[in-house]
């Protein structure tokens, strides 16, 4: 009885909290849109905090099971999410980096301050062939950071004869010396990171010449020829998307970086657990600033690049919260909540709807540094709610993009901040499914959608769901997950298809007939 009147109230509670306006999702299957690039889910490893040394690499003689120094919990669970390439090794970090104290015995390797990220010494234990072994375990591609800052032109393009090179020289020899006899694949790389902050605090033309001069001499074997990526702007800036894309021909992406501070100051940016509602909106609503960061710099490329040869790479991106108390503030730790998965979830389905100029972005940071996948201790690890929320998107990846419109999209509003309550994507995918994402951004209100094809209901869908009872519901090492997917399934009932999406959830599902 007692089981009985708890489900009658909940359905009540359910009807109550439902929205009222008849919420319709139209995909247009027969519409396809561009391809959206695997690389959209791309990863950032700096040297940073225990983001790479402890989070991932623990040295061959570590008693913590590893593949030549790399952890193999860890590098399991992320080849779990298809992690299709790594940025390395920063960041700022990058800006400092000098390839040459990275290779050579281990022991020999010099010992440098980490001037940028807690002062910690930097013993140079991952360099260039462990990088390269890592996204080889992965099965991802490389993107390698060049140094501009207190580097050199000479310097990028030592590192890449070094890395690509084929015959015989000094420095080819040298890496078959170091271990490695067949050149690595670099996919990508940058010349400087940031070059508008820590990265040499330059102006977009100033840089733009620096770009156009280091690019002259950065040659590699046509058949290894990294995409060459420009240092581009912060937030809602477009100069140095104007300043890249005119006349400078070598730019074959540029890179971008925004991040999402609940109260959107540096010095107060909010906590990442123990929030008020204000802050679960207003970290969400910043997603309408990603939006308007793309269309406002896509509108500067098609001007300038009319035939879309540029790409336009968000390769920094996600929550930034105050440090956890009592953590090294230089190591950039935060917890990870049910906030963080949505926040992602909502950042992919902005980049789906960008497919054709964002066709890379790396969240910011794989593990343990800002909204990382993953969080260790020395012997254990968790999977955040971020990771969840990329493992649901998988299909995604390299899936065909289709037009999804939300009909009667309720506002989600608190005190005088508002969003669209539903957000949705569609796609595709290389299975030959199509997949529908789903966020339901409201913390209190459930919805209720109804899903149309073209112009017909399918007849279900299956999938996944992503959803706490707090806001701040998080996994921590040692308790058990509060954050995990569930099963998430709907049938049609008289030619209608309705998907219930709980309060504060996440929702991937395929559609079936
Ligand atoms: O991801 C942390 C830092 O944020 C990166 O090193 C830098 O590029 C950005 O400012």
């Amino acid at each position: 009885m007692k089981k009985q009147l708890a489900a009658l109230a909940a359905s009540l509670i359910w009807a109550l909290g439902a929205q009222a306006a008849d919420i319709k999702l139209v995909v247009n299957a027969d519409q396809p849109g561009p391809v959206i690039h695997r690389n959209v889910y791309g990863q950032f490893a700096e040297h940073l905090g225990t983001g790479i040394y402890e989070g991932m690499w623990v040295g061959p003689d570590s008693k913590i099971p590893n593949v030549r120094g790399w952890r193999k919990d860890v590098v399991a669970a992320l080849k779990e999410l298809k992690v299709p390439l790594v940025r390395w090794p920063g960041g700022c970090f990058a800006d400092e980096y000098h390839w040459r104290d990275g290779i050579g015995p281990r022991n020999k390797r010099p010992v440098k301050i980490n001037t940028n990220w807690g002062g910690v010494p930097e013993d140079n234990a991952v360099g260039t062939h462990e990088f390269f072994d890592l996204v080889e375990q992965l099965g991802a591609e490389a993107y390698v950071n060049g140094n501009l800052g207190t580097g050199s032109a000479q310097e990028m393009s030592e590192w890449l004869e070094y890395m690509t090179g084929e015959g015989k020289s000094t420095l080819t020899d040298l890496r078959r010396k170091n271990g490695r006899d067949k050149p690595f694949r670099v996919h990508y790389f940058a010349v400087g990171n940031e070059a508008w902050g820590c990265g040499g605090n330059m102006r977009p033309e100033y840089y733009a010449d620096q770009y156009r001069q280091v690019a002259s001499f950065l040659k590699t074997p046509g058949h290894n020829r990294p995409i060459m990526i420009a240092s581009g702007g912060n937030g809602l800036q477009t100069e140095w998307t104007e300043a890249l894309s005119k006349g400078v021909h070598s730019v074959n992406a540029i890179s971008h970086h925004s991040y999402t501070l609940p109260t959107g100051k540096w010095e107060h940016k909010g906590a990442a657990i123990g929030f008020p509602e204000g802050e679960w909106i207003s970290t969400l609503a910043n997603v309408q600033h990603i939006d308007e960061i793309i269309t406002k710099n896509t509108a500067v490329l098609d001007k300038n690049d009319p035939s879309k040869k540029i790409g336009f790479y968000f390769d920094e991106w996600g929550s930034w919260y105050d440090p956890d108390p009592g953590s090294n503030p230089g190591f950039l730790v935060q917890r990870n909540t049910l906030r963080d998965a949505l926040l992602a979830a909502l950042h992919f389905n902005v980049f789906h709807a960008h497919a054709d100029r964002v066709q890379m972005t790396n969240i910011a940071q794989m593990v343990n540094v800002l909204q990382a996948m993953i969080q260790t201790t020395k012997t254990s690890m968790v999977l955040t709610p971020t990771y969840h929320a990329f493992a649901l998107y998988t299909p995604f990846q390299d899936a065909t993009s289709l037009p999804a419109k939300i009909e009667n999209n309720p506002v989600y509003k608190v005190g005088n901040v508002e969003m669209p309550g539903i957000s949705a994507t569609a796609a595709r995918a290389k299975d030959g499914k199509l997949y529908i994402g789903l966020v339901n951004s409201n913390a209190n209100q459930p919805a209720e959608l109804t899903l149309q094809v073209g112009s017909a209901a399918p007849k279900a869908v299956k999938g996944k769901l992503l959803t706490a009872g707090a806001m701040d519901a998080q996994n921590e090492l040692g308790k058990p997950a509060q954050v995990v997917p569930q099963a998430f399934e709907a049938q049609a009932t008289n030619g209608k298809l309705t998907l219930k999406l709980p309060a504060k959830s996440v929702v991937v599902v395929a559609v079936e007939g």
